[in-house]
């Protein structure tokens, strides 16, 4: 089930071209292009007559040609031409997605258009701000549904296992976590006291010696997250305290573009307050977050296999906790949306 009145990732703004490209979001097929203006345009990728996907058809004066009989959309999803027919009944059209460019990349409206507004995509801080870096980010296919990627970017214990050689360190392990619910999303967090700085961290560190580390989680609906990493100089970190100068902040945004039920498009890119235009640290940041986050694709596809060939309900942990407080938020906007209602009798484990 997915929340249909979002903002999706469908693709990064370089692949939507003058050239028709095919996407697939919450199990529909989507053709996406660029018009000559560079407005981004999304249409279901079928065409009304025999159903070819139009993605297969070109582009002429920024409309859509089917490959099959020339029937041609324009943006709105119209047909304005079929060939050998004067009168085009007006039930003849394609349906049309609002689409945005923001962040580099295109963002389309799956739900109601009159509730497409863009000042609900994902607000990205720091872009472009004076100070600030940015990596170009990537992307990757994940065999899961999405709600397991949404519990793994809730999980900061993970990286203690899956990120031993990253981001995590032994000290990791037994640190609890503090879960917050908000009306947009939920966030899971904790404070790391006078630890070592993860190998990931280590080059990247605007400071010697041990550290106070923040793990902020932050996942919010339908399936976007930001994972905040602050270090400071071990004893200056904690909750409420100012930002100590030498603090390195680290912001890595993570979209999740459901492809269909059993498999996710993760997107990503990173901000960071230091090396604002070194080329060499966005690249070895580009590098290790793929690395990192091969790390959790192998996990996570083996997951997916696990729970499909369950022969006994899987147990939750505490850990999972803001995880299933996620899930449940969302299953409820989810149901809300198609007018059904929900029974709240689900039981979260302890913290
Ligand atoms: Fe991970």
């Amino acid at each position: 089930m997915f929340l249909r009145n979002a903002w999706y990732v469908a693709a990064f703004g370089s692949e939507v071209t003058d050239e028709l490209r095919a996407v697939e979001l919450l199990g529909e097929w989507i053709a996406l292009y660029r018009t000559r203006q560079g407005t981004p345009v999304a249409l279901e990728n079928a065409c009304p007559h025999r159903k070819l996907p139009l993605s297969m058809g070109r582009i002429k004066d920024d409309q859509v040609e089917c490959g099959y009989h020339g029937l041609t959309f324009n943006r709105e999803g119209a047909c304005t031409r079929i060939p050998g027919i004067k009168r085009i009944p007006p039930s003849v059209r394609v349906r049309s997605y609002p689409a945005v460019s923001r962040y580099g990349l295109v963002w389309v409206w799956m739900g109601e258009k009159s509730r497409a507004d863009p000042e609900l995509i994902f607000r990205v801080e720091h872009w472009d701000e004076p100070g600030w870096g940015r990596n170009a980010g990537g992307s990757m296919v994940v065999e899961c549904n999405y709600l397991l990627v949404t519990d793994n970017l809730l999980d900061p214990s993970h990286v203690a296992w899956v990120h031993r050689s990253s981001f995590g360190i032994d000290e990791c392990e037994e640190e609890p976590v503090q879960t917050t619910v908000a009306a947009d999303g939920v966030t899971a967090s904790r404070w790391l006291r006078d630890v070592e700085v993860a190998p990931f961290y280590l080059p990247l560190v605007q400071f010697k010696g041990r550290c106070d580390r923040l793990q902020h989680y932050e996942v919010r609906f339908p399936s976007h997250a930001i994972i905040r990493a602050v270090f400071v100089p071990a004893g200056s970190g904690g909750l409420g305290r100012p930002i100590h100068p030498q603090a390195t902040l680290m912001d890595s945004y993570n979209f999740m573009s459901p492809i269909d039920a059993h498999r996710t498009r993760y997107f990503w890119f990173q901000l960071r307050n230091f090396a604002p235009s070194d080329v060499a640290i966005s690249k070895m940041m580009d590098d290790g977050v793929r690395e990192a986050f091969g790390e959790d694709l192998v996990i996570l596809n083996a997951v997916e296999r696990g729970l499909a060939r369950q022969t006994t309900a899987p147990i939750d942990l505490a850990l999972d906790r803001a995880g299933l407080q996620f899930r449940r938020a969302l299953s409820r906007l989810i149901a809300a949306e198609s007018g059904e209602t929900m029974s709240d009798g689900q039981q979260l484990p302890a913290q």
